[in-house]
């Protein structure tokens, strides 16, 4: 066995993709509701994307950070405007190692508190983070870390000390089942962690780039985060995470307290840069899409086999009370690729670039199976 044990790979080998159209080796298709578990948020291979990545291709694929790199500061302004200051990792959970880390160092104080049910990434202080006990089993965790009760502001509080630099959440908590934040609790957090001179750090990783109809969730909250992390759509496919912090907090990220040799690759930077010019069309044109998603999935509300439907965006989270894997499986045989997330729930984050047939196709498709369950 040449690979470790530590994924359930369906048995299917995928040769191509394009935007909610996925390839088997057999030549079949399917249709994609997943994204790429909330990669492809402007469609699989989006030809403004692969343009922009060949180009630079031509010219230079790697420069280490020991070097000027122009393209970094082109995507930073495009994700971070004249607020916020970036530094670039390769993925979701070195996005949020990085926020930690500065946290701890603006602040010189220790504890972050996160929330059960959450997930911020598989590295040891994301991990720590993640306030799920099956994500931590037969492992020591760090210190540092403490959990409070999603939507509680009252746990929150109850959790406070002089020690602490940060809260950390998911705004919807997407791993954890699509479990949106409420709007009360958030301006109470808010509020509270002004009060106390706390950080926020929000983790973007799945909500951000769109998904949720706004390039990045807080925006429907009404506030700006101290500190944000991005990665997962943020160059729709070519590994890249990044860490934003309001520009005052920048001196904290001194030199040599914190680094990578990939991030920030060139490469990575023109995939970026075009997803994010990309982006903004796409978002500019999304609210019939999501209005229409929203539509077709009240219609879930009615089945049996159905709990609960929640989300926001093109982000929905269908608790079922039927077992949700064998759901999954399912429908990839049925050539729908959807995803599993906590709470037996079914993760529908399909590209927002689908079109508005395929998204009906496919839903109809789903709720047809689950009607026959
Ligand atoms: C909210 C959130 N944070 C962090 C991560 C970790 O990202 P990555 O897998 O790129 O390390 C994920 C991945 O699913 C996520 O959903």
């Amino acid at each position: 066995m040449p690979l470790f044990p530590n994924y359930h790979r369906a048995p299917v080998t995928f040769i191509q993709a394009n935007n909610a159209t996925w390839v088997d080796e057999k030549n079949q298709s399917y249709s994609d509701l997943s994204s790429g578990i909330g990669v492809y948020n402007v469609g699989a291979c989006h030809p403004q994307v692969e343009s922009a990545l060949v180009e630079q291709a031509h010219h230079l694929w790697h420069v280490p950070n020991l070097y000027q790199n122009p393209l970094q500061e082109t995507v930073a302004q495009k994700l971070g405007g004249d607020t916020y200051t970036t530094y670039f990792a390769n993925s979701g959970a070195e996005a949020n190692e990085a926020a930690i880390k500065l946290a701890r160092l603006a602040t010189g104080k220790s504890t972050i508190i996160s929330f059960t049910n959450s997930f911020h990434g598989r590295t040891y202080a994301a991990m720590a983070a993640t306030g799920q006990d099956s994500i931590h089993a037969g492992m020591p965790m760090l210190t540092g870390f403490e959990y409070a009760k999603f939507n509680d502001i009252n746990s929150v509080k109850s959790l406070l000390n002089d020690d602490v630099a940060a809260i950390m959440l998911e705004l919807i908590q997407g791993e954890g089942g699509v479990i949106p934040a409420e709007q009360a609790f958030i301006d109470d957090l808010i509020a509270l962690a002004h009060q106390q001179h706390i950080l926020v750090i929000i983790d973007e990783v799945q909500t951000g780039m769109g998904r949720t109809g706004k390039k990045f969730a807080f925006e429907h909250f009404g506030f700006e985060p101290d500190i944000f992390t991005s990665a997962k759509g943020l160059a729709n496919g070519i590994p890249v995470g990044a860490m934003l912090a309001k520009n005052e907090l920048a001196p904290a990220l001194a030199y040599g307290t914190h680094g990578s040799t990939f991030g920030g690759n060139p490469l990575a930077m023109a995939a970026a840069s075009a997803t994010l010019t990309v982006l903004d069309g796409v978002l500019n044109d999304i609210d019939d899409k999501i209005k229409h998603f929203w539509l077709k999935l009240d219609e879930f509300r009615q089945l049996p086999t159905v709990k609960e439907v929640r989300g926001l965006g093109m982000m929905a989270g269908i608790t079922l009370n039927i077992p949700v894997n064998d759901v999954v499986s399912e429908l990839l045989k049925a050539h729908i690729i959807v995803l599993s997330a906590g709470n037996n729930t079914l993760r529908l984050l399909p590209p927002l670039t689908i079109s508005t047939e395929q998204l009906t196709d496919s839903l109809e498709k789903i709720k047809h199976y689950l009607l026959k369950k």
